[in-house]
């Protein structure tokens, strides 16, 4: 794992577009995987504005996002449609049939599960996978104790996770109870993984999964099997990382033709 740790949630989220658009610049049909949450939202921005000022163009690219809840409209606020249409596609030119999301309401949902995990495949498979953190270690909708070679699949929601996921539904209880997401197998798959976390209340799940014992009790803790995962926090997220020097040293020292910035 290559930590970064950066001053602030923007300065992180800058470098880690930077990140993004380097893949899609030199892949000639670049395949991302795409995240919701608060984390990636200024990383968002800021492709948008290298789409707008810089020329970054997303028309070749692929994109799967992570998840989705069950039984939602798309349309719906709360949908993670929704907020990848108001963060990211409509103001990109990412052709709308390449960008993916897991479909909540198909009828026929393990059926639909195994195509996404087709898609992935026919697309040649996810350069990089953008990834945010819960506060109990999970990635995507992949709460403790989900199985390592988990592939796409129904999950139930625990109390805490659509708590902090109420946002624009109002009320944790209007937060649906089960969603579809990519598994923790499907995730290993991706060539790179970039996960994002800032805030004191993502400390100490980044310690448990950068520095604490591989377990299914902190799901992100599987990436350090990851052949190739960077993982971008802020001072706060990464204030309880023990050798957080060494990471900075690490950093400081990276030779300029492994540099983004
Ligand atoms: C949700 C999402 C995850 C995300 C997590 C953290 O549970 N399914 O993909 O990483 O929230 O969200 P935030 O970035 O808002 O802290």
């Amino acid at each position: 794992m290559e930590v970064i740790i950066k001053a602030t949630q923007e300065e992180a989220c800058r470098l880690g577009a930077r990140i993004v658009a380097e893949v899609v610049r030199t892949r000639p049909h670049p395949v991302l995987g795409l995240a919701t949450g608060s984390s990636p939202l200024p990383l968002y921005r800021e492709l948008v504005r290298l789409h707008r000022e810089e020329g970054l163009s997303f028309a070749h690219a692929t994109t799967f996002n992570l998840d989705e809840y069950v039984g939602l409209d798309p349309a719906h606020p709360g949908s993670f449609r929704t907020c990848m249409e108001e963060n990211l596609f409509r103001h990109i030119d990412l052709p709308r049939d390449r960008a993916h999301l897991p479909d909540g309401l198909a009828k026929d949902i393990p059926a639909h599960c195994a195509e996404y995990e087709r898609m992935i495949a026919a697309a040649g498979g996810i350069d990089l996978q953008l990834l945010g953190i819960g506060s109990d270690g999970h990635l995507a909708f992949n709460e403790p104790s989900s199985s390592f070679r988990s592939r796409t699949r129904i999950k139930t929601l625990w109390t805490e996770t659509r708590r902090a996921n109420a946002g624009p539904f109002g009320s944790p209880e209007q937060v649906p109870h089960h969603c579809l997401t990519m598994g923790l197998g499907t995730i290993m798959e991706a060539r790179r993984c970039l996960l994002l976390g800032f805030g004191r209340g993502k400390a100490q799940a980044i310690r448990d999964m950068v520095e604490g014992p591989v377990t299914a009790s902190c799901p992100a803790s599987l990436l350090q099997f990851h052949e190739h995962t960077i993982v971008l926090v802020d001072e706060e997220a990464g204030s309880l990382l023990q050798h957080r020097d060494y990471y900075r040293e690490v950093y400081a020292g990276k030779p300029d033709w492994q540099r983004w910035e």
